[in-house]
């Protein structure tokens, strides 16, 4: 079985991760997104709604939510990858400037994991500029996300 682990912060989850979800539900047969637990950085969504969120937003997906789970996790990615017998790592990127900061990442997963593989997706260009923390600060004083996120985000957004 094609099992990859997705994690990220998702704080809040954007239509580009639920881009990049359902292009690797195409790819492999299950898919875990791993919402990391960061003890350093001060969610804005706390980790059960963040949780919640997520699990509520896979109804938008066309097709694969049910060959996905949603767990939170501490410590490394690649631990988790072993945990559950996952042998990739899906990660999106946007543009360029996602790619320094991935490979990366990428190539020091790979050294603490050689038989674990990083797998990029490409979102959609549409969501080609859409980030979490810009998706936060454009709510946060009164734009329209709307088009930037699933609608379960949307209730949870502070006005
Ligand atoms: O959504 P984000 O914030 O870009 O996700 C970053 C994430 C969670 C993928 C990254 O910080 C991570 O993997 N953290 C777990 C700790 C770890 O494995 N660190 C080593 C990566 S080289």
């Amino acid at each position: 079985m094609r099992h990859a682990v997705y994690p990220g912060t998702f704080d809040p989850i954007t239509l580009g991760h639920l881009d990049i979800v359902g292009r690797a539900c195409a790819v492999f047969d299950r898919v875990t997104i791993a919402v990391l637990v960061n003890p350093r950085k001060q969610p804005s969504m706390d980790l059960d709604t963040r949780l919640a969120v997520i699990r509520a937003s896979l109804g938008e997906l066309a097709q694969g939510a049910d060959r996905i789970d949603v767990l939170s996790f501490g410590g490394l990615t690649v631990d988790l990858a072993r945990r559950l017998s996952a042998g990739s790592i899906v990660r999106g990127l946007r543009a360029i400037s996602d790619f320094e900061s991935e490979l990366q990442m990428a190539q020091l997963n790979r050294r603490l994991a050689p038989d674990i593989d990083t797998v990029f997706f490409m979102t959609g260009i549409e969501h080609a500029y859409v980030s979490s923390t810009m998706v936060r600060e454009i709510a946060a004083l009164g734009g329209d996300v709307s088009s930037m996120v699933p609608n379960e985000v949307l209730r949870h957004l502070r006005p």
